[in-house]
Order: structure tokens, then C-alpha cells, then sequence
């Protein structure tokens, strides 16, 4: 019998789903137990539901799994969610009322006051909120969530500059790529060629959730980061990887040694901790002119590393540079198992 933890999988045939499948075939505390999908899924073995778009093969044993329906009823009791919003909305409380740890990657429940929105390396004392959810009172159970696939790169780039000399006004513009919008997702039609400028309620994640993520935990609340942060969205022809352009003002004049440090020396729980999923340096510095580039960098540290590069003077604000993460790995997947991996190293999964 394995010593490992059972996990459920929600949402398992998606991108995101593939990506906890791939993620968790060689884990060294979780193992994948149980998947759930819509009702088209029910019943099917998980290779013939899934259409698989990663570049590894579906693992073996998860391949011959049927799928189960999404409901709690013989559920394990760690569930990763990758379900769209509205279906998170209605199922997600479902399961942590059934006394299940949630941890998900959707938007539904990221902003609400009693819900945890936790990067390991930025706000790890957050999980704290968690003690306030009805859902704890009452079996055990608990949501917590990972930020937005866009809103993550850029607090992972923030979080040290932040930290060292604090923010007082961020511009944030994204090149998201089209993995990001789940499959089949943007047409071919539309983002051949193309750049879309607009993708739905992302600017107002990437901006509320920032200010969550930065901000203080303070009686059992949390109280927002208080700079100026404005951002726009862009959808454009790249497989994976968003990469972000950054200008900062920050409150203490830096040099951009200075700033180069902040980021490379950038260490928190995850690295001493030693998670599992943890990347030995969450922040890179890329010296070269022209990178960080999505078709090269996004793999970084296993995809769980930022880049950050093209740091140069800003004529409006202080300081502008590019920032480069993977979305479904650092963005989503690999984000919540870290998430699970720090949970379970303060005890919160029994
Ligand atoms: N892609 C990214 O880079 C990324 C990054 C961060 C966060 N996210 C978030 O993660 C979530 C999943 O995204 P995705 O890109 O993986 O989406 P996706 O590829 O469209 O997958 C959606 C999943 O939800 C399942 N599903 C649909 N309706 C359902 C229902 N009524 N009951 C149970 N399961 C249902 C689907 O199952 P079937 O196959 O049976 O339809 C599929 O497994 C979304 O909230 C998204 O915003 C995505």
C-alpha cells in the first residue's frame, strides 16, 4: 500500500487538469486516486475522455482510470480544482463542506474575505484565513486559491522589489498565451496573425488580486496593498508562457544593482521548507538584450522559476522591465500543488 496521500483531481481532462496529472506522476507525497469531469466525461476511461495536449505521455496508471462524477461522494479528501468559474462557484463549497481541502485554481472563490489567495514565496502567512471559514467549523473542510495565470508573474517580479523598497504605482501590460484560454479555447481563426486585445474580467484579476497577494493579514482580514496598479491584456500566438511589461515607481530611490540583487537573492518558505515543487531560485535575472522569451525561458526551474530581464530606466515611472512565467505550470497547476506542499507541511492535511 502506498504511504502517499490520495488525491481528486476536478476538473482533470483540461489543461490545467493534464498539467496536475503530469505534475503529480512522480510526486513524493501526493498520489492521483480519483478524477472528475462533466457528465460527457462520467464513466470513461480517462484516456479516451481526455484530449491529451502535453508533450509527455499520459501516465500509465492514470490512463485506465475512470472518470468519476464531480461530486463528493467517495472523493478523497485533498482535491485540486481546474474547473471553469461558475462551475467552481457551485462545486467548490460543495466539497469543502464535505471536509475536503480545496485547493483551486479558478477565480471564483480566490477574492472572497475568509478564502486564502496564496503564492508560497509572497504570502504564506495568508493560509491563516482559513481558520475563519465556516466550512472549517463545521467538518474540517477549507478552500484556498492560486492567483490568476497573469497576476502570479508579475507578483512573483513585485514581491522582492516590493519587500526592499516598496511599490507606490505598477503599469502591467500581458502577452498571454492562447494555453492560457483552456482547450480548444481561441479559435485559430481569431489569434493567427493576431493579437486580441482583450481578454473577459482579466484586467480586474490581475489588478484586485495583486493587492490581495502584496497586502497584510490583520484580525483575521486582509487589508490590500496600497499603490496604484493598472494593467492591460493582451491575447497573442504564443503556445504557452505570459510575458508582461512592467513599469514601477517605487517609495525608496534603488540603483538597478540593487534591484538585480532583490531578485536573484529572492528566497522564502517554499526553498526553506525544501518543497517538493519548490524552484531553487524563484526569480531569474536575464542579463542578455532581447530575453526573457516565452519559446525559451518559460521552462525555467521545471516552469516554477519567473524571469525577469530588460530592466532600463522609465521616463514616467522609475523603473520598466519584462517578466516572463509559465501559465499552466507556475500560472496554474504547479502553483496549486505548491500550495498543497506547503499545507501540508504546517499540518493543515492531517
Ligand atoms: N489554462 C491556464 O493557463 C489557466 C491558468 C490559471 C487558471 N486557470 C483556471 O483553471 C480553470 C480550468 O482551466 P482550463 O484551462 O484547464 O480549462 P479547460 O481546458 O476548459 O477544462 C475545463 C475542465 O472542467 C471540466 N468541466 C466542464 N464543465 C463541468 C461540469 N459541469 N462539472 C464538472 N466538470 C466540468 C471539463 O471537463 P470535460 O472535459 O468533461 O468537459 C474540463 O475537465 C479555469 O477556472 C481557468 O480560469 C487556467
Amino acid at each position: 500500500m502506498s504511504a502517499k496521500l490520495p488525491v481528486g483531481i476536478l476538473g482533470a481532462t483540461g489543461i490545467v487538469g493534464q498539467r496536475f496529472i503530469q505534475m503529480l506522476e512522480h510526486h513524493p507525497w501526493f498520489e492521483v486516486d480519483w478524477l472528475a469531469a462533466s457528465d460527457r466525461s462520467e464513466g470513461r476511461p480517462y484516456a479516451e475522455a481526455a484530449r491529451w495536449r502535453l508533450k509527455t505521455a499520459i501516465p500509465s496508471r492514470v490512463a485506465n482510470m475512470t472518470i468519476s462524477p464531480a461530486k463528493p461522494d467517495g472523493a478523497p479528501k485533498i482535491i485540486f480544482a481546474a474547473l471553469d468559474a461558475a462551475i467552481a462557484r457551485e462545486l467548490e463549497p460543495q466539497f469543502a463542506a464535505a471536509g475536503c481541502a480545496v485547493v483551486s485554481n479558478s477565480s471564483a472563490l480566490r477574492m472572497q474575505s475568509d478564502v486564502p489567495l496564496v503564492i508560497p514565496e509572497v504570502n504564506a502567512d495568508h493560509i491563516a484565513l482559513i481558520e475563519t471559514q465556516p466550512w472549517r467549523q463545521s467538518s474540517r473542510g477549507f478552500a484556498v486559491t492560486n492567483p490568476n495565470c497573469s497576476a502570479i508573474g508579475l507578483v512573483m517580479a513585485l514581491s522582492p522589489l516590493h519587500r526592499c523598497f516598496e511599490l507606490e504605482t505598477v503599469m502591467a501590460v500581458t502577452m498571454q498565451a492562447v494555453s492560457g484560454a483552456g482547450y480548444p479555447g481561441v479559435a485559430s481563426l481569431d489569434i493567427l496573425g493576431n493579437v486580441i486585445p482583450y481578454i473577459a474580467k482579466e484586467e480586474e484579476k490581475m489588478e484586485e488580486e495583486t493587492q490581495k497577494l502584496l497586502g497584510t493579514l490583520k484580525d483575521g482580514r486582509i487589508e490590500p496593498a496600497p499603490f496604484a496598479m493598472s494593467a492591460q491584456c493582451n491575447r497573442v500566438a504564443v503556445e504557452d508562457g505570459h510575458t508582461e511589461s512592467v513599469s514601477v515607481r517605487l517609495k525608496r530611490k534603488a540603483k538597478p544593482e540593487q534591484l538585480i540583487a532583490a531578485w536573484n537573492d529572492f528566497r522564502a518558505e517554499p526553498q526553506k521548507l525544501r518543497l517538493p515543487s519548490a524552484p531553487e531560485q524563484p526569480v531569474v535575472y536575464m542579463h542578455a538584450h532581447d530575453r526573457p522569451q516565452p519559446r525559451f525561458d518559460c521552462d525555467l526551474g521545471g516552469g516554477m522559476t519567473t524571469a525577469v530581464g530588460r530592466l532600463r530606466p522609465c521616463n514616467v515611472l522609475d523603473w520598466k522591465f519584462t517578466v516572463l512565467s509559465h501559465n499552466t505550470i507556475r500560472g496554474a497547476a504547479g502553483a496549486a500543488l505548491l500550495n498543497a506542499e506547503l499545507l501540508k507541511a504546517k499540518g493543515y492535511l492531517g
